[in-house]
């Protein structure tokens, strides 16, 4: 099930989410394990410990996690060696690459450009694309950046940077309203934005009232996996529609079958990416996430995923 976009070609639309692989430690396993491609990080300027342990929670029942993990990571300059490491050895992946680009913890909010850029420039040579994470609820005031101004100016410098041409993506948060999202959406052109992902993990938590659930949920971070699933399509369905379906998205939130997938594609999703699933699940279900999407194709009369992109939208 190939799919191409923003130029590249993707053997498969299930990639690996950001978070997973952090420093680009294990680069080619992804692509042995069935992924059509993988984001690498966060990755930010500086190497960072992030939050104190424990800053994972499962919530087993409901097949979520709650993480605060802080954007812990070697840092851009490790990560370019690393990466280089991988090519060097000729162990590169034949599968897009990309890089999910944070800002560091140290950095004021007003020198977020220079933090973002200073990383961009390091990797812009070594992966795919990129993506703008200012949408993870874990490094203090980040999500202030999804503010169009302040947004601007990340875009700004690393598009004047951008002499390859790399695709950008900017990663939203579920917590936006439509209103802020249409408002992101307004630096698609101006920005030259190949597109969007959708979404990073919830501040929000599911009514609880069983103790111990309720207890896990009321652990500071962001929630992934089941729980997220519907406000995911939903924020996936607004943006395909505002923009016609003319701005790649790439769907992540909470998949963990087949059917799940179809509901993020024909919401608008052209690309797909799985992170609490895999934890849950095992790397076992990337086949059975592919199979499952290759028999609905068939049993709607289609042939290829871009056919059925937006078509529930
Ligand atoms: C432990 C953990 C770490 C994560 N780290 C990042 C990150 O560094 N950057 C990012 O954009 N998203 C990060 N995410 C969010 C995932 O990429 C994804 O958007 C989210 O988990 C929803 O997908 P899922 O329901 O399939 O897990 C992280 C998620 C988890 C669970």
């Amino acid at each position: 099930m190939p799919v191409e976009l923003f130029g590249l070609k993707f053997p498969n639309p299930i990639g690996l989410a950001a978070g997973m692989d952090k420093g680009g430690g294990a680069v080619p396993a992804w692509e042995a394990l069935g992924f059509g491609f993988s984001e690498l990080g966060g990755i930010t300027r500086h190497e960072q410990p992030g939050n104190p342990k424990p800053r994972m929670f499962r919530v087993v029942e409901d097949e979520a996690l709650i993480n605060r993990m802080g954007f812990n990571n070697p840092g851009a300059d490790s990560m370019a060696e690393r990466l280089r490491g991988w090519r060097d050895d000729n162990r590169w992946p034949s599968n897009p690459v990309g890089i999910n680009l944070g800002k560091s913890k140290v950095t004021p909010l007003d020198e977020a450009p220079e933090d973002y850029l200073y990383s961009f420039q390091l990797l812009k040579n070594l992966a795919d694309f990129f993506v703008v994470n200012v949408s993870s609820p874990n490094t203090p005031n980040l999500r202030q950046l999804q503010d169009k101004t302040a947004l601007a100016g990340i875009l700004d410098a690393l598009q004047e940077a951008n002499d390859s041409q790399r695709p950008i993506l900017v990663k939203v948060a579920p917590d936006l309203g439509f209103d802020a999202l249409d408002e992101i959406l307004e630096l698609i052109e101006t920005h030259d934005l190949a597109g969007l992902v959708a979404t990073n993990t919830t501040i929000a938590r599911p009514d609880e009232t069983e103790p111990v659930r309720a207890k896990l949920y009321a652990e500071t971070g962001g929630l992934s996996g089941r729980p997220l699933a519907k406000r995911s399509t939903e924020v996936i369905r607004h943006l395909y529609r505002q923009t016609r379906g003319e701005v790649p998205l790439i769907g992540v939130g909470g998949i963990f079958t087949a059917e799940d997938a179809w509901e993020k594609i024909t919401a608008g999703a052209s690309l797909l990416q799985i992170y609490s699933s895999l934890v849950y699940e095992g790397p076992q279900i990337n086949r059975a996430l592919l199979n499952g999407l290759a028999k609905r194709l068939t049993n709607e009369g289609l042939t290829e995923i871009r056919d059925a992109v937006g078509i529930a939208s």
